[in-house]
């Protein structure tokens, strides 16, 4: 994946292809957010989050069992010249959720990579009930 693969990327189809591209049953997940165009670097930071999220609810989250599923949502909140992106992946249904004793590289590529990248906010929570994972992202408008 380059950052030119992604330069006419949408933040729909970054979700579709990244959030969903990872083996998830496309039934099971949510998308639902007002489309918006992203800078390529931007894309590429949220597909990978995307991929790791996507990756981690088969593995151990409502994706993993037969009942769970996903919620993607965002909007764009903040003042008109300095928007920011705020974007939820919300797992339920799953089995039950227990806080892991030990970060793995996914998560914490997940919030301190991202958030570096991205210049924002990233935390992942484990309440019982499913996986949540908060991203605010400065974005600017009129890039492609
Ligand atoms: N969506 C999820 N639902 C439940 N538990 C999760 C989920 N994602 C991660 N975890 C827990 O957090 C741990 C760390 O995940 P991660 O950092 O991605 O490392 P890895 O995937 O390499 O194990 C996992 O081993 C698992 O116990
Ligand atoms: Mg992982």
């Amino acid at each position: 994946m380059t950052a030119k693969n992604w330069e006419s990327a949408s933040l729909r189809e970054v979700v579709e292809k990244s959030g969903l591209g990872c083996g998830a049953d496309p039934a099971r997940v949510s998308v639902e957010g007002a489309d918006l165009r992203l800078m390529p670097k931007t894309a590429v930071s949220l597909a990978m989050a995307l991929h790791e999220l996507c990756t981690n609810a088969v593995k151990y989250g409502a994706l993993s069992s037969a009942a769970g599923t996903v919620l993607v949502s965002w909007h764009v909140e903040g003042p008109e010249d300095a928007p920011s992106l705020f974007l939820q992946w919300q797992e339920k249904g799953g089995p039950r959720v227990s806080r892991p004793e030990k970060r793995g590289f996914g998560s914490r590529m997940v919030e301190r990579a991202l958030a570096a990248e991205l210049g924002g906010i990233v935390t992942i929570e484990f309440p019982p009930e499913g996986v949540v994972c908060t991203i605010k992202a400065p974005i600017v408008s009129g890039a492609s």
